[in-house]
């Protein structure tokens, strides 16, 4: 009974302590590629965006860049990637988004140029507000990674716009709804008034009894009007007959 207590709480114990390694091989701290910057190489480089000239961005629309890069070094660059940020725009140490990295690997010989395509997207659900955005194109050579900051500016990022204004329709049906609720509460009251119901009660009367004269005076000495009287005794007529 003891040895199997015993071998349970070995067993419980090497399992604690394979956790604990686990979670600090998952803690140790992994740098961020835009934490420290490798040093700039030897490029001139170009960009703009397609899309958005004016570089006022929306959130949750994904952006593209186009950026031209020209090796200006005596030795090959290999293009591996780019990568951005959003910032805060007063204070560029307030990181508050990271933009995922492209890879592309591509050579680019000296005096060559290469142009690659990079696309990022603002949060969603991010503050209209002004950000600084960096994007940075990262390169190596023999030597090792280079890396130079080709956009670092303050952009204004904006609200989607609504197609549907819903709050707008919504202001609609109430204001609707009121005036409907008010023209009915004055129709009451004037239907109810002693003065609507003698006019248009007698307004109803005249109407109906000239309607009758007239059909009368209509038909008068038209066939119709023979035929009607004929037929009239007809019928009377041949009643009496069964
Ligand atoms: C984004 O990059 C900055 C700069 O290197 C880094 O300090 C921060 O931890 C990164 N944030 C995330 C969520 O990766
Ligand atoms: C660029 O670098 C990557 C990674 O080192 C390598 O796999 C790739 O072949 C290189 N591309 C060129 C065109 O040199
Ligand atoms: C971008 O510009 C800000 C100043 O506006 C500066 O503090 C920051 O270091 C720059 N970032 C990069 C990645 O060059």
């Amino acid at each position: 009974m003891a040895s199997i207590m015993r071998t349970g709480a070995s067993l419980l114990l090497a399992l604690l302590a394979g956790c604990v390694a686990f979670a600090a091989a998952q803690e140790t701290p992994q740098t961020h590629p835009l934490t420290n910057l490798p040093p700039a190489g030897e490029i001139s480089t170009g960009f703009f965006f397609p899309d958005f000239p004016t570089r006022q961005f929306i959130a949750g629309q994904p952006v593209k860049v186009v950026l031209g890069v020209r090796n200006e070094a005596s030795e090959a660059y290999n293009v591996s990637a780019i990568m951005g940020s959003l910032n805060n725009a007063a204070d560029f140490s307030a990181y508050y988004w990271n933009f995922t990295q492209q890879i592309y690997f591509q050579a680019v010989a000296p005096s060559e140029e290469l142009s690659v395509e990079y696309s990022f997207l603002p949060p969603k659900d991010l503050p209209p507000n002004d950000y600084q955005v960096a994007l940075t194109v990262f390169y190596q050579d023999a030597q090792g990674f280079k890396s130079t900051t080709f956009f670092n500016q303050t952009v204004s990022i904006n609200e989607k716009p609504q197609l549907i204004d819903w709050k707008l329709i919504f202001l609609y049906v109430i204001f609707i709804g009121l005036v409907f609720a008010g023209v009915y509460s004055v129709w009451n009251n004037v239907k109810e008034s002693q003065l609507y119901k003698t006019t248009v009660g007698k307004k109803a009367r005249k109407v109906e009894v000239s309607r009758a004269d007239n059909a009368d005076e209509w038909v008068k000495g038209t066939p119709y009007d023979n035929w009607r009287k004929a037929s009239g005794k007809g019928k009377g007529a041949s009643k009496k007959a069964q």
